[in-house]
């Protein structure tokens, strides 16, 4: 299975609903995809489809011309030169017809990008959907310069917990009865410092890991 990710389309919502359906079923409300994708520059939606990427590279060279690392090049310089190719929407026009396996809203405001909404197809879960949705948020809030990434999360929800952890997300507060449907807490997670050089350096190692464990060739 190859994973691509690519900014949620007007055509991905009917997907985007069922797979928050099934993660989040009822009373808790669907989200109005359509309004948020219309209407804010500071809501961004991310889907990972299944699908290759254009084998043409953005910079005009070659593909796989630098798989391997130069040694004028520094260290950081080369993983994210590599990170850009593996995430590189622009290169993607949509397939009609895509399966879309994972969606992720972030919001921004000021320097803070909060993780509004993540899931996985149930089928597809377990495979590197969640991780790589989780990687391309990081990636996105870094470029648009926020400073740290908050997000709530079920008490019980130990598997999310444990994707953001692996991520550098640590535990930074309660919210009490936060879940209205059985008013169970949330826990308030950040991943501070985002654009630091030691976030970045072990962001780009893991997001390196993860690219060789699911054979995404970066
Ligand atoms: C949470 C969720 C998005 C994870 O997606 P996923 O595609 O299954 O996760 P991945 O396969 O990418 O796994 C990445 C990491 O998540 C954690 N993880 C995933 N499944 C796990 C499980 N069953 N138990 C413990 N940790 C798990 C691990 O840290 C894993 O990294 P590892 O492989 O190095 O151990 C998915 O389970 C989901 O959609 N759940 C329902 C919706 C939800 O709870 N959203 C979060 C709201 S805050």
């Amino acid at each position: 299975m190859t994973l691509s990710v690519r900014p949620m389309e007007l055509e991905d919502i009917p997907q985007a609903s069922g797979i928050e359906r099934e993660a989040f079923p009822p009373p808790w409300p669907a989200t109005n995809f359509r309004r948020e994708l219309k209407s804010s520059s500071l809501t961004h939606h991310l889907v990972v489809y299944e699908g290759l990427y254009e084998s043409k590279r953005l910079d005009g060279e070659p593909e796989g011309a630098d798989c391997n690392v130069r040694s004028s090049k520094s260290k950081l310089e080369t993983l994210r030169s590599s990170l850009r190719r593996l995430f590189r929407p622009e290169a993607d026009r949509i397939a009609p017809r895509q399966r879309i396996l994972g969606f992720a809203a972030v919001w921004f405001m000021a320097d803070e990008a909060h993780l509004a909404n993540i899931a996985v197809r149930e089928a597809y879960r377990q495979r590197g959907v969640g991780e790589l949705l989780v990687i391309s948020v990081i990636k996105l809030a870094i470029e648009r310069n926020a400073r740290f990434i908050t997000l709530e999360v079920r008490f019980s929800n130990k598997t999310a917990q444990a994707l953001y952890k692996k991520y550098g997300f640590v535990e930074a507060g309660t919210r009490r009865a936060y879940y209205t449907d059985n008013r169970e807490d949330a826990l308030l997670m950040t991943a501070d410092g985002i654009t630091s050089a030691p976030f970045e350096e072990n962001f780009l190692r893991l997001s390196q890991a993860y690219a060789r464990k699911w054979g995404i060739r970066i």
